[in-house]
């Protein structure tokens, strides 16, 4: 490409750009095992209010979690009537409500819902989605809960990462906390840092947001690609449990 020399705004805009394109590249066109990194941008995330629709097991935990760091939360299901215990222990900052009105409370959202669910969510409330900055997919497809031909179309799709950014076009999406079980995340999070969390995601704003999430309630993130390899932020790969970022790393190697 040949620049007019008198057009030295147009070039570095062009620069700009590439910078910005090389970074997208990274994420979602590099070899796997090239580029598997521990995030380090740090965007300021204190006190971002959080929509977390599935307030079950995990998405109780998290949101608890998040909430004892100093964020707002609201809880979401079909029924938040039903959720008063929960806001009850979960202290001040958090309420329950409707996924409507969760979506339209938050900064950020985190999707913690049975696979089935996901597509039914991306059709009532994916343009609200698609306005976030951050979606976090911790959901996942599960062949006894979920049903074997689910999981199937999942597969055949590139699996859970590029599924949900189909049901969610638009979305900002990184996948994470997908293979911590819900009953461990309070005692692995008081370890500051020597547990990590593996990402996947398309979308390198997105990502530093969720990085600076994971790292406020004490773990580690450990990008290992693209959404593409959301594929094996499942449980019972060899990046699911609880392992170091360095083991996450490792693990990673070679995966693709
Ligand atoms: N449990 C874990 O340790 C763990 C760990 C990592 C990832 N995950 C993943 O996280 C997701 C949730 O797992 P879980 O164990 O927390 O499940 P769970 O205990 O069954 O909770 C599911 C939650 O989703 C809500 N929900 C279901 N359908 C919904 C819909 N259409 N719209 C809004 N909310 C809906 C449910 O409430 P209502 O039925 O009242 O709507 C409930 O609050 C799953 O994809 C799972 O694979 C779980």
């Amino acid at each position: 490409m040949t620049f007019n020399r008198s057009s030295r705004l147009a070039r570095r805009e062009f620069f700009g750009c590439m910078v910005a394109g090389a970074a997208a590249v990274l994420v979602a066109g590099t070899p796997f095992a090239a580029w598997a990194q521990v995030i380090t941008a740090t965007p300021n995330v204190a006190g971002m209010k959080i929509a977390m629709i599935g307030a079950g097991r995990e998405g109780s935990a998290l949101g608890t979690l998040y909430a004892k760091h100093g964020h707002p939360v609201m809880f979401a299901s079909r029924h938040p009537e039903q959720l008063k215990d929960l806001v009850a222990s979960a202290g001040a900052l958090t309420k329950a409500g409707t996924v409507e009105e969760a979506i339209a409370f938050a900064d950020v959202v985190f999707l913690v819902v049975p696979y089935t669910a996901v597509e039914q969510i991306g059709k009532e409330q994916g343009k609200a989605l698609s306005g976030k900055p951050l979606v976090v997919d911790v959901s996942n497809p599960i062949a006894r809960r979920d049903g074997e031909e689910l999981v199937k179309q999942v597969n055949d799709q590139g699996g859970a990462g590029l599924m949900t950014q189909k049901y969610l076009p638009g979305a900002h999406i990184v996948r994470a906390f997908n293979a911590i079980g819900a009953s461990t995340l309070a005692e692995l999070s008081e370890k500051k840092g020597e547990i990590g969390v593996p990402i996947a995601g398309d979308d390198p704003k997105a990502i530093g947001l969720a990085s600076a999430l994971i790292r406020e309630v004490g773990f580690e993130p450990v990008l290992v690609g693209g959404l593409a390899m959301g594929k094996y932020l499942v449980p019972g790969t060899p990046l699911s449990g609880a392992h170091s970022p360095a083991e996450i790393k490792q693990a990673a190697t070679g995966l693709k």
